[in-house]
């Protein structure tokens, strides 16, 4: 006889603008909390770098700021989740979903058996334009596919030779990512993700799902604090 008890596993989305810190609060999720993340810009990367068939339809519109398709992107969440989900852990989606088709999308996966334990929560992480300019063009991240750790260097990066730079974890070249080194791409990432944000929103509010508003402008360990006292709330 089947149980009449549901565990509930969290699926965070993770939602803000480029640069609003997404991919830094997932990393400390998962080092201090031991979830799983989720980076869709990373999928897509991977795919990118590695030549893949999904890769190759995918590569001009990573490099020039534009978003993958709906169908592409849910596609390649619902893949990944197959694999990654059937632990305990709660998972962090990092950039996914970021248009309200593709919510309605995730929306009907999470209707299927595999992944029906899960419940939605929106963190939304608010960071104004100029904040994210600033940070956009002082990232670096680890080469490394493995690693992928993400930094900020303000002074640094500007004088040292980049081969010089390294990363702490796993001694791998820091580098820039290709779509921050030009400001009309940066721009264009802003301008889609502000295009499509508010209807994002809206379809969320519709659905009543949990939202968590975070100020995204503070150092990232308040950040974190501040996702640690929602959850307390909770
Ligand atoms: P993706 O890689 O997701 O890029 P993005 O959305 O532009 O977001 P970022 O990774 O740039 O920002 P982040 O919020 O993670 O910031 P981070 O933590 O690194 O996507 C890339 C591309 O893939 C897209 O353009 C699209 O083509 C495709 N794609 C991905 N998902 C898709 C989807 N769902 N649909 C269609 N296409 C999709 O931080 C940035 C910097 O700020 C770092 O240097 C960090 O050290 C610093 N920092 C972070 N937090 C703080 C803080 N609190 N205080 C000070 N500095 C901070």
């Amino acid at each position: 006889m089947k149980s009449a008890i549901t565990h509930h596993k969290t699926m965070y989305i993770f939602f803000g603008a480029p640069g609003a810190g997404k991919g830094t609060l997932a990393q400390l999720c998962v080092e201090k909390l031991g979830w799983k993340q989720l980076s869709t810009g990373e999928l897509c990367r991977y795919h990118s770098l590695h030549h893949t068939e999904i890769g190759k339809q995918i590569d001009f519109l990573i490099k020039s700021g534009k978003l993958v398709s709906d169908s592409l992107i849910t596609s390649m969440v619902e893949d990944w989740l197959l694999r990654n989900s059937k632990g305990n852990q709660e998972i962090i989606l990092d950039g996914f979903p970021r248009t309200a088709e593709q919510a309605q999308m995730l929306d009907e996966l999470l209707k299927k058996d595999a992944f029906s334990s899960f419940k939605l929560v929106i963190v939304s992480m608010a960071v104004p334009n100029a904040v994210v300019l600033q940070r956009l063009t002082h990232r670096w991240v680890c080469s490394n596919p493995a690693c992928q750790a993400i930094y900020s260097l303000p002074n640094e990066g500007q004088t040292i030779p980049s081969n010089a730079l390294r990363c702490p974890h796993c001694s791998k070249e820091l580098i820039r990512r290709q779509d921050d080194q030009n400001m009309a791409v940066i721009e264009e990432r802003l301008k889609t993700f502000n295009h499509h944000a508010q209807a994002l929103m809206n379809y969320y509010k519709s659905t009543g799902c949990t939202f968590y508003e975070l100020d995204a402008t503070k150092p990232v360990i308040e950040v974190f604090e501040q996702l640690m006292a929602k959850l307390k709330e909770r």
